[in-house]
């Protein structure tokens, strides 16, 4: 999604730092979900029997009490690079209740799933996914001679590389150059906002400038901002080493988790950048991820991308294009922009108010299929009537993707629950009912 532009463009700030339908050929480790048939104290060492006769190296093994059968259930990752692991999953596959294969050896294994993370912090392994490292530069990059700039962006992919989950984001301090180039595009951006942006962003703006130090003479920092958004939506942000493919970037985005950069643009050029950088994620992304809807909206599209099949992905890569990063919304009869390439780049935030550009009706079948480009301005936006229509909307959309289960993220374990099982399903209705009770209890306390 963001193979890199190779016609400049002054005032044209990158998209996003997701590739398209690529997937890296390291670490290709298959996860076994599975429950025995047996389930006395030896089942697993039974069937860990099973994997050493294969020659299958394991990288991981755990327990736990199983949310959809009585009893337990074992989740074991393999070493993608086990020949025998093919005829141990045959001879597990019959000795078990449950059994289901995670894989990103999904295109050569039909019974398997697409891996995805299941849990936050499984959220690391894409640290080790990157496409290609963030200090390596294309010839045409405005910083591709500069050896100072290339030393520097080193020092951003290193933190990004070695982050881990659960750590504070790393302080960064910023050079008077850096600070002077952010200046000169929050002054510009900062102009149109009110008159451009839609609602919500300039609602949560202020308190951005209150709460994380979004001023003309400061870079905030991620940490800041990180907490604030945990405190508003449970949004948190992950520093980024590279580019990612869309698959990992958009499962991040199901945990309410967003990959962003740190490091800044070439000062020779402020109002260009040839990938995102910290000015388009911290001014374009970061207000609306503070909105309880458009953080919901975003999630939804995470959700919707988990185990399914790659057409799909780049179906909701493509949706997640013409909203996240380039949608507008319609708002008291005038087009407003939600879209973070819009509302960092103050080119585009100008013309896509214009009758140039086409304006259509968000239709998520129709608005995955449709082409853009990423080295010009958009000669389509597609118009939302609300983060809640457009979440309904790609909800609708997300029950067409052809998927075996159901997903649901579960926010005290911070975990994906892949839901196909009764029990499952009768336990998320006696969550509902509860949450029902909730509801009952506050509606009778307002009428009094
Ligand atoms: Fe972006």
């Amino acid at each position: 999604m963001a193979s890199m532009p190779t016609s400049e463009n002054p005032t044209r700030l990158e998209g996003s730092y997701i590739a398209e339908g690529v997937e890296i050929q390291e670490a290709r480790n298959t996860c076994l979900l599975f429950s025995t048939k047996e389930q006395d104290s030896g089942a697993l060492a039974e069937m860990l029997k099973i994997f050493k006769k294969h020659n299958v190296n394991l990288v991981h093994i755990e327990s736990r009490s199983s949310l959809r059968i009585p009893g337990y259930e074992f989740f074991v990752e393999c070493d993608g690079k086990s020949i025998g692991l093919g005829k141990a999953i045959e001879e597990l596959r019959d000795q078990c209740s449950y059994f289901n294969v995670i894989s990103r050896d999904y295109k050569d294994n039909l019974s398997a799933v697409p891996w995805f993370p299941r849990r936050i912090r499984d959220l690391d392994r894409f640290a080790n996914q990157i496409l290609s490292y963030g200090a390596e530069l294309d010839s045409d990059h405005p910083g591709f001679t500069d050896p100072v700039y290339r030393e520097r962006r080193k020092h951003f992919a290193d933190i990004a590389y070695n982050y881990k989950y659960g750590q504070p984001l790393p302080h960064v301090e910023y050079t008077k150059e850096e600070i002077a180039t952010w200046g000169i595009i929050f002054r510009e951006l900062t102009k149109l906002y009110k008159t451009h942006a839609c609602k919500e962003f300039n609602h949560v703006f202020p308190l951005l400038v209150d709460n994380c130090g979004f001023r003309e003479d400061n870079i905030p920092q991620l940490e800041d901002i990180s907490r604030f958004l945990k405190d508003c939506t449970g949004f948190t942000l992950r520093p980024v080493a590279g580019l990612l493919s869309s698959r990992d970037f958009l499962a991040g985005l199901a945990f309410r988790v967003f990959h962003s950069t740190q490091y800044i643009r070439h000062p020779s050029k402020p109002m260009y950048t040839p990938e995102p950088d910290v000015c388009h994620e911290l001014l374009g992304h970061v207000p609306l991820f503070a909105d309880p809807d458009f953080a919901q909206f975003s999630q939804e599209i995470g959700l919707a991308s988990l185990g399914a099949p790659e057409e799909y992905i780049e179906k909701l890569a493509t949706i997640y294009w013409y909203t996240v990063e380039y949608g507008m919304c319609r708002q008291d009869g005038h087009l407003k922009a939600y879209g973070a390439g819009l509302l960092s780049s103050f080119g585009e935030l100008e013309y896509c108010l214009t009758d140039k550009p086409e304006h259509r009706e968000f239709d998520p079948e129709i608005t995955g299929t449709t082409k853009y480009v990423i080295t010009e301005f958009q000669k389509i936006y597609y118009v939302a009537e609300s983060f809640e229509s457009a979440k309904i909307k790609t909800m609708q959309f997300a029950n067409t993707i052809p998927r075996p289960f159901g997903v649901r993220y579960n926010a005290y374990t911070e975990s994906i629950e892949v839901l196909d099982s009764k029990k499952q399903i009768n336990n998320l209705m006696k969550n509902i009912e509860t949450e029902f009770q909730i509801l009952q209890n506050a509606v009778n306390k307002l009428k009094v």
